[in-house]
């Protein structure tokens, strides 16, 4: 059993906290945000997480999971703190570090004894170096810290999963006394424990992000080829995935990309290489083949609808991804905003993440369910894959609807029997419909 503080309860620190408790190891999770302090404490979970809530209750009733809005009691208790707060982008693509330095700063006042300070954030390479120096800096008792770079791995949706079972554990330390007390830490997941350098553990991320947003950006680009040959990309992307060295995984043509990590962790990377004198020119096409995903799915919407002012239009899926109830960049984003500016009424329906995309989008109609977000709708738009909308009844829908007409941006039916059922379809990258429309 290790004692350990995770500084940031969020989708990454909340689940890494659950997770770490659930293993035997004693957690303090602390957060800034009192209102969210208290709400934990009250035993309300903040976000949606298939199976955190379940684990957050038994291991505060187990007495290895509590919650604190103070720092210094989340340093006292631990052997090791970590640090899992936000690196959002800045303006230029750069990574605001801000967050991350004042936590250093306040894990290295309130230090009394040596501490393993470890950092769970996405930052950019050679950060390790920045926190160390920090909090030797702010460390008024001088006492010993070892600062090594633990990056998370964790897809939303299936967090507790993928932690539960991690692939790989990486730790980046600059000398061996952390080693131990990590590897203590992370031996009950019995997953592959990579100890590397710091700047090669922080790269080891980035490179991961990019190269998954790389895969989805290249399965975007064929979708866009096999419209125009009139192939069909579930195809030639299953034909793809057969090949072991290519994998299934991250070639869904689709949206594209969204979510808090794969935008801001690519423009990171292209910031940081630049800076590094690399002008990572693959990934800036990785972002452009992204945007003009969004553009050329607004552009079918507008050539079959052709004047959408006034027109209403249902939205299936608001969440950045199905499974959670985050917005943050959420593909559907760039879909609904441009249509409400030319005067589109919009009616959604998201499964877990409707409370938060009010923040983000105000002014469209919230329905209870599929069928009231495709009643009476001139268009229907599917922007997330949840499964509930896979089993829709489709004939059902087609009567509630105004106009059979479907654009489907995650390729959820099979186009040949929504042409049979009489609905205009339109989806990503598949064989021409009967109907003349691309599939
Ligand atoms: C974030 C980043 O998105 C991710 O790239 C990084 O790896 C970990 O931090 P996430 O958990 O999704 O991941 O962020 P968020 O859900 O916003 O949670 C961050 C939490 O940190 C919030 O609850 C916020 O209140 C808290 N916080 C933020 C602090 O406790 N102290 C701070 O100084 C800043
Ligand atoms: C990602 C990484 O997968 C994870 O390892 C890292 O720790 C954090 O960032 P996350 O952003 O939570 O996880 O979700 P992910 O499942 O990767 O999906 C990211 C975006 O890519 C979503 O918008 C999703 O819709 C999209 N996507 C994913 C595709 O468009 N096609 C795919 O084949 C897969």
């Amino acid at each position: 059993m290790v004692k350990i503080s995770i500084v940031g309860t969020g989708y990454v620190g909340l689940v890494t906290g659950a997770c770490f408790a659930e293993v035997g190891h004693q957690v303090v999770c602390v957060d800034n945000d009192q209102k969210k302090v208290a709400f934990l404490q009250g035993g309300g979970i903040p976000i949606y997480e298939p199976g955190l809530e379940e684990l957050v209750k038994r291991n505060v009733t187990a007495g290895r999971l509590r919650f604190t809005d103070q720092i210094a009691d989340g340093v006292a208790h631990a052997e090791v703190v970590f640090i899992a707060v936000p690196t959002p982008p800045k303006s230029d693509g750069s990574v605001d570090m801000t967050y991350v330095e004042r936590v250093a700063r306040e894990i290295a006042g309130a230090m009394t004894e040596y501490k393993i300070v470890v950092d769970k954030s996405t930052v950019p390479v050679k950060t390790g170096e920045r926190v160390a120096q920090t909090i030797k800096r702010y460390n008024k008792n001088k006492c010993e810290v070892d600062v090594v770079s633990n990056p998370e791995f964790l897809r939303e949706g299936c967090a507790v999963a993928d932690l539960m079972q991690p692939d790989r554990v990486v730790i980046g330390v600059g000398g061996d006394r952390p080693v131990a007390k990590l590897k203590a830490i992370y031996e009950p997941f019995h997953a592959p424990i990579i100890v590397t350098d710091i700047n090669s553990a922080e790269l080891i991320k980035h490179a991961c992000n990019s190269f998954l947003a790389l895969k989805i950006s290249y399965a975007n680009a064929l979708s866009v080829i096999c419209e125009a040959s009139g192939a069909n990309i579930a195809d030639v992307v299953h034909g793809m995935g057969l090949d072991k060295r290519i994998g299934r995984a991250f070639l869904n043509a689709g949206l594209g990309y969204g979510g808090s990590c794969f935008p801001k962790d690519i423009s990171a990377f292209i910031h940081i290489t630049q800076e590094l004198g690399y002008d990572f020119r693959l990934l800036r096409e990785v972002e452009s083949i992204n945007r003009d995903q969004a553009e050329r799915f607004l552009k079918k919407i507008h050539d079959t609808l052709w004047i959408v002012k006034d027109k209403t239009l249902g939205v299936l899926g608001l969440a950045f991804k199905p499974n959670t109830d985050d917005m943050r960049l959420a593909p559907s984003l760039n879909i609904i905003r441009p249509l409400l500016k030319e005067g589109a009424k919009i009616k959604a329906f998201d499964p877990q993440a409707m409370e938060k995309a009010k923040e983000f989008l105000p002014d469209i109609e919230y329905c209870q369910d599929a069928y009231e977000a495709a009643r009476n709708v001139d268009g229907l738009i599917i922007c997330t894959e949840w499964d509930e909308f896979r089993t829709l009844d489709l004939e059902k829908l087609k009567n509630v609807m105004g106009h059979p007409t479907i654009f489907d941006g995650r390729n959820l039916y099979d186009p040949k029997l929504m042409n049979d059922l009489g609905f205009t379809y339109l989806s990503i990258g598949r064989r021409l419909s009967p109907a003349g429309q691309s599939g």
